[in-house]
């Protein structure tokens, strides 16, 4: 089979480094997107205390407790977003005159529909382009996205966010779009890292729409992170189920509790994992292993909250300037759309 040309979503000089392995996806050359998930498991379990990155909880299993949370009575975050985003994406498309959007993140959710459906009601023309590392979440991204709307060109960008989003041709109006409160899952290492890579790719005609979940009453927040259903803990437990597989682990999930806490100085939800009798981990697939003590906490995911002024503000520093702060009737949650400054 010849191979397409990428798009001129790319940019020129990074076209032919972009191939299709799905029609209308498009991978690196020579990425290997698989030989990253092992190196970062090993490494962060060996740290003290050990972690784990988010993005592992996402296998196909995972996916799907993810959206059982979405609609959690306890989890708002979800449908607070997607109410300030249908009731504001009229305005939002008008503030931002894009040709394109790229969001971060596969997700064709009701959320994005709001946007996708004001820009061609606004513009008639639009790329949609979403980055995400997961082909089946891309894939399913553009059956829904080619039903509903075929006036849109779609490419799906399979990739690390970074990755992705530098590739992208500056000169093309772009509103790159970051939703869920995502930004959240990063550590202060990875936040101020991953601002400045988007704000170098973003060029002088660019926007980026970020939701942030809001600091708010410690109950409400302790909640949404603490279902009475367990769901919340099913979905960070899982994780061991996915790493066992990934490495050939022999993480007992019987034998591993959930445990989770609003830390007030951070101002971040911690979610850890608690051995509830002392396991001999062991990897297969790596011929390593560690010794994980009785009580002792892995931490699998941390949900940051936000003051939105102070979140303008910093963005300011990498170059970002607020254009408009959307929120809801209770202020838990906040859309912001800032605009490259140049
Ligand atoms: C997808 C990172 C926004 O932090 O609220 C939900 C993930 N973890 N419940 C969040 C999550 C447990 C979620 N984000």
């Amino acid at each position: 089979m010849t191979q397409p040309t990428a798009p001129d979503i790319f940019a020129a000089d990074q076209r032919s480094r972009w191939l299709s392995d799905h029609p209308g996806i498009w991978s690196r050359q020579g990425a290997d997107l698989d030989a990253i998930p092992t190196l970062s498991i090993l490494t962060t379990l060996w740290d003290q205390p050990r972690w784990l990155e988010a993005y592992h909880l996402y296998d196909e299993l995972g996916s799907e407790l993810f959206e059982a949370i979405c609609d959690l009575p306890e989890y708002y975050l979800t449908r607070t977003e997607n109410s300030i985003l249908e009731a504001n994406a009229k305005n939002i498309i008008a503030a931002a005159p894009v040709e394109c959007i790229v969001e971060l993140g596969a997700g064709y959710s009701k959320k994005t529909v709001h946007l996708l459906s004001e820009q061609v009601r606004q513009r008639g023309l639009c790329i949609f382009a979403p980055i995400d590392v997961s082909v089946a979440g891309l894939l399913a991204s553009k059956a829904s996205v080619q039903k509903d709307f075929p006036q849109l060109e779609f490419h799906g960008i399979h990739a690390r966010y970074e990755d992705g989003f530098s590739a992208i041709e500056k000169s093309l109006p772009t509103l790159f779009v970051f939703l869920g409160s995502t930004i959240g899952n990063f550590n202060q290492t990875e936040f101020p890292r991953f601002f400045r890579a988007l704000s170098a790719a973003m060029g002088p005609n660019d926007y980026l729409l970020l939701g942030a979940d809001r600091v708010k009453p410690v109950k409400l927040l302790e909640d949404a992170y603490n279902d009475s259903r367990g769901i919340t803990a099913e979905f960070i437990l899982n994780v061991f189920r996915n790493i066992n597989r990934l490495l050939g682990g022999n993480f007992d999930l019987n034998q591993i509790g959930y445990h989770s806490w609003f830390n007030p100085h951070w101002q971040q939800i911690e979610m850890y994992a608690v051995a509830s009798t002392a396991q001999e981990i062991y990897f297969r697939d790596a011929n390593a292993g560690f010794q994980w003590r009785h009580d002792e906490k892995i931490l699998v995911e941390i949900s940051r909250k936000f003051e939105p002024n102070r979140l303008q503000e910093q963005l300011g520093f990498f170059g970002l300037t607020p254009v408009e702060h959307f929120t809801d009737p209770n202020e838990w949650f906040s859309v912001l759309l800032f605009r490259k400054q140049n």
